[in-house]
C-alpha cells in the first residue's frame, strides 16, 4: 500500500527528503499553494504537513476524504479545525519544541529594538536624518518583565531576561509552581503582573478566555509607560484599544510579530504607528527553527502512516 503525503506550505526541504525515502510513500510539495489548488488536490492525500500559511477549515476537510494526518510545522494549530478533523478521523500533530529558541529570540530582540528604538532610528538615517536626541531608550537592567503564559518560549525567554538583569513575574494558571520557583519567577495573578511589569510579553494561546485579553479594561491596570511585546497570536490583542493607549501615552510602545488577520490590513491601527514596530510572523523563521519543525514534521507523519504511531495529537480523534 502507498501513501501520498500533500506538503501545500513552504516547509523545509529536509521534510521532503525524508519523506521521498520512506517506503510506501510519495509526495507531493510543490511549496505555498493557493487555496483553490489545494481544494483541488485534497481529496488525494492521505497526509499533509503545513505551517501558519495554511487553513485547514471545514471546507478544506470536508474535500479531504482520504485525510489520515495533518503535521504543524510549528505550534499553534490555531489555523486547523480540531473538532471537525477530531470528527472525520484525522490526527493533528505538532512539532512543539522545534521553534522554542528562535521564538524567544525574536521575542527578546522585539523587546530591545522597542526599548532602543532601534528600527525607528534606522528609519529616520535612511531618510537622511540624524535624530539622536529624539530616540532615548531605556535600559532593561532593573525592570520587571511580566509574562502570560510561561510554557516552553515563555521559559526560554525568562532566563534570557535574567540574563540581563531583569526581574521575571508570570502569569500561568496551568503551570505547577515549582517549574516557575526552579528558574527564579514568581507566578502570580493576572491583575499582579498588569500592575507590576515594565513590559508585558504575550505567550499564551488564543482561547475564549484569553481572545482580546489587552484591551481598555486591562491596560488600565498596568503601569504608565508599559511597553507591550506579541509574538505569540494577534487575537490576544484589541488592537484599536492598545492603539488608542499608545496614542495617549499610557502604554510607551508595541512590538508585534502576530495579527488577527495575516498579512495585516493596511489601515491596521496598529501598523505605522511611531511607537509600535512590527514584524511579519518572523519569530519561528530561522533556518536552524525551520529544518527543525520539518523533519519533526515528517518524522511523525512517517511514523504514522507507516509505522501506526501517533505523537503530540492535538485534537481528540475518536476511532470508530
Ligand atoms: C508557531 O505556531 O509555530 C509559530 O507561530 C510559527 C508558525 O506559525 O509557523
Amino acid at each position: 500500500m502507498t501513501f501520498h503525503v500533500l506538503v501545500p506550505d513552504n516547509v523545509n526541504q529536509k521534510a521532503i527528503d525524508i519523506l521521498k525515502n520512506a517506503d510506501g510513500i510519495t509526495v507531493t510539495a510543490p511549496g505555498k499553494m493557493e487555496r483553490s489548488d489545494l481544494l483541488d488536490a485534497i481529496g488525494d492525500a492521505d497526509a499533509i504537513i503545513i505551517r501558519s500559511g495554511v487553513t485547514a477549515d471545514a471546507e478544506l476537510l470536508e474535500k479531504a476524504t482520504k485525510l489520515k494526518a495533518i503535521a504543524r510545522a510549528g505550534v499553534g494549530v490555531d489555523n486547523v479545525d480540531l473538532d471537525v478533523a477530531a470528527q472525520k478521523g484525522i490526527f493533528v500533530m505538532n512539532t512543539p519544541g522545534g521553534n522554542t529558541i528562535s521564538t524567544a529570540e525574536h521575542t527578546f530582540g522585539l523587546m530591545i529594538a522597542l526599548s532602543r528604538y532601534i528600527l525607528q532610528g534606522h528609519q529616520s538615517l535612511v531618510e537622511g536624518r540624524w535624530d539622536r536626541k529624539k530616540y532615548v531608550g531605556v535600559e532593561l537592567k532593573g525592570k520587571i518583565l511580566g509574562i502570560i503564559g510561561l510554557g516552553r518560549i515563555g521559559q526560554a525567554i525568562a532566563t534570557r531576561a535574567q540574563a540581563f538583569d531583569m526581574t521575571v513575574i508570570a502569569y500561568d494558571p496551568y503551570l505547577p509552581p515549582e517549574v516557575a520557583e526552579s528558574i527564579n519567577v514568581e507566578l502570580m495573578p493576572l491583575d499582579d503582573v498588569y500592575a507590576q511589569a515594565d513590559y508585558i510579553s504575550l505567550h499564551a494561546m488564543v482561547t475564549d478566555e484569553t481572545r482580546n485579553m489587552i484591551n481598555q479594561e486591562s491596560i488600565a491596570k498596568m503601569k504608565d509607560g508599559v511597553r507591550i511585546i506579541n509574538a505569540a497570536r494577534g487575537a490576544l490583542i484589541h488592537s484599536a484599544d492598545l492603539a488608542e493607549a499608545i496614542k495617549s501615552g499610557k502604554v510607551a510602545g508595541a512590538a508585534l510579530d502576530v495579527y488577527e488577520v495575516e498579512p495585516p490590513p493596511a489601515d491596521h491601527p496598529l501598523v505605522g504607528l511611531e511607537n509600535v514596530i512590527d514584524t511579519p510572523h518572523l519569530a519561528a523563521s530561522t533556518t536552524d527553527a525551520q529544518i527543525t519543525v520539518a523533519i519533526e514534521a515528517a518524522e511523525l507523519i512517517v511514523d504514522f502512516l507507516i509505522h501506526n504511531k501517533a505523537a503530540n495529537v492535538c485534537n481528540p480523534v475518536v476511532l470508530e
